[in-house]
């Protein structure tokens, strides 16, 4: 009896892992990479819409238990007790807002013409192909031809009246909770148009959207889920955002040549990463080292966080010093380059003569570079 008792009180303390001490132990440790209100910093945001790792809670438990090897991300279930991973965890998804664990399946053929649109009919039907978004909102990847669901769980984190603005290009209709709130069918008169005004409280919803047209189209359903009492708003479509997981470039055990749009370097600037973490900028329009950086890697993604075009960057600390042996070439035709193990070799014409430029480490903050 007494035992039982013993065991009851550590599952609730398991299960019931407080969000609070979650809070804790975020403040004590992961507010250095994800900045102090979950907004991303070293590592990505935790409460924006993009989860690369997913964003389910066993998705994310997994991710602080396990990290994500090869990167800053260490698997922190060798640093704490399973209990304060589930708080870490819960206080994570304390913090979310809008839709996560979005999953998008397409049917076949026009298999639901006709039919009136409901989770039933769909899941009674074999779906072609099940695609979980991480970044969390309506997109089709292709032109298809059929039905399309797409199932996600509603974090609400303000509560108040909410209504669904939608524009679609066939029939839609919207699940809450297994509830019908909007339905709309382009072969009906507009005043058949369901869009119930629904009262959410803060918390978690489950979400179904059913779609069907008679056309291909590439984009179809679009708009947002509306507060109508506190203001504010989900957006229901995005772009895709693959390709755009954020990217850096580092030196490894041999020298890397890259050309890329960086701000207040010259426009064809090859940059030779050398293993010492060494980066040189060299033009080749005219045959001059134009900057240098040690301890440096390039960001290609810094244009995440904003969703901006910012052009990549070069972060490191500059070296001032860039060779003073280094003397203009009066005149430099660029022809190409190579790596050679740890050194970058730029060939061209230095006042119409052949020469390799070889571009090798020094020391662990430093580069020399040779002529041929
Ligand atoms: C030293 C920096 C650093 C610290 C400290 C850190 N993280 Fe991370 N974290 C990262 C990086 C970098 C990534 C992205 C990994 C990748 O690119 O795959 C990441 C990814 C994640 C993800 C997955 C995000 C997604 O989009 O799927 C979660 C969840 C996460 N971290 C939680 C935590 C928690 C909880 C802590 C504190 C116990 C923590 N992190 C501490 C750097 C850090």
């Amino acid at each position: 009896m007494f035992k039982n008792i013993i065991i009851a009180t550590i599952f609730t303390s398991i299960l019931h892992a407080s969000p609070e001490r979650g809070e804790i132990i975020y403040k004590q440790m992961c507010f250095t990479c994800h900045g102090p209100n979950l907004e991303g910093g070293i590592g990505p945001s935790l409460n924006d819409d993009y989860w690369q790792h997913g964003s389910s809670p066993q998705a994310i438990l997994d991710t602080i238990n396990n990290g994500a090897p090869g990167t800053e991300m260490i698997a922190y279930k060798d640093v704490y007790p399973a209990e304060d991973i589930t708080a870490l965890r819960d206080f994570i998804l304390s913090q979310q807002a809008g839709f996560r664990e979005v999953v998008r399946s397409y049917y076949a053929d026009n298999r639901f013409l006709g039919e009136p649109l409901t989770p039933e009919l769909f899941n009674s039907t074999e779906s072609s192909k099940q695609t979980p978004i991480p970044e969390n909102s309506l997109w089709i990847d292709h032109k298809h031809e059929g039905g399309v669901r797409m199932q996600a769980k509603l974090y609400v984190k303000t509560p108040g009246d909410y209504q669904f603005k939608l524009n679609s290009h066939g029939r839609t209709v919207v699940y809450i909770d297994g509830e019908e709130v909007y339905s709309y069918d382009p072969d009906e008169p507009q005043e058949k148009l369901i869009s119930k005004t629904v009262k959410l409280k803060s918390g978690t919803y489950s979400f179904d959207l059913l779609h069907e047209s008679k056309k291909r189209h590439g984009w179809r359903v679009s708009g947002s889920l509306v507060n109508l009492t506190g203001g504010g708003s989900f957006r229901l479509h995005g772009s895709s955002l693959a390709g755009s997981i954020p990217k850096e470039i580092h030196a490894g055990p041999n020298a890397k040549v890259i050309r890329k749009w960086i701000r207040n370097i010259p426009p064809r600037s090859l940059l030779c990463l050398l293993p010492n973490k060494v980066i040189v900028s060299f033009n080749p329009e005219d045959g001059t080292v134009s900057h240098a950086w040690h301890g440096a890697f390039v960001n290609q993604t810094p244009s995440l966080p904003d969703r901006s075009a910012a052009p990549s960057e070069v972060k490191g600390s500059p070296i001032s010093d860039l060779g003073k042996s280094l003397s203009k070439p009066t005149k430099f035709d660029f022809i190409a380059y190579e790596t050679q193990g740890d050194k970058a070799v730029i060939h061209g014409r230095v006042d119409g003569k052949l020469r390799a430029l070889t571009i090798a480490p020094n020391g662990s903050q430093s580069f020399t570079i040779t002529t041929k």
